[in-house]
């Protein structure tokens, strides 16, 4: 099936921000996509609750690269919480739309700061589930 990207999508794609890996992260996390098998890993450096700095690594498709990238670029100097209210759905309003094959990409940046939050709290002794939720990257989204 054929289909069109946006100039944002390819934008981001071709040019993606805050790609490779952050030394002595505050949080890390990894997520897996189980529709396609594809990986992401997101870093995150905390100051006194706001996200300094985000990088993230991933083995996925274009959609996939192109929502991280989008996605960094949206939580990086917000809070904690703020970062958490990222949803796929705004991250994808935000790239002008995904082709609806390529939505369940869009979920693997929104998990991957989840789990890097959730890791972030475990480091300092904080149980991260009440806050973040449970981190769920191998079932199916629909
Ligand atoms: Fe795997 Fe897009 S096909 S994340």
């Amino acid at each position: 099936m054929a289909f069109t990207y946006s100039e944002k999508v390819m934008d981001h794609f071709a040019n993606p921000r805050n790609v490779g890996e952050i030394e002595n992260a505050d949080g890390i996390g990894e997520v897996g996509n189980s529709k396609c098998g594809d990986i992401m890993k997101m870093y995150l450096k905390v100051d006194d609750n706001t996200i300094t700095d985000v990088k993230f690594k991933t083995f996925g498709c274009g959609a996939a690269i192109a929502t991280s990238s989008m996605a960094t670029e949206l939580i990086k100097g917000k809070t904690i919480d703020e970062a958490l209210q990222l949803t796929n759905k705004a991250v994808m309003e935000a790239l002008d739309g995904l082709p609806p094959v390529k939505v369940h990409c869009s979920v693997l940046a929104e998990e991957a700061i989840k789990s890097a939050v959730s890791d972030y709290y475990t480091r300092q002794g904080i149980d991260p589930e009440p806050i973040v939720g449970k981190i769920e990257s191998d079932h199916d989204h629909e």
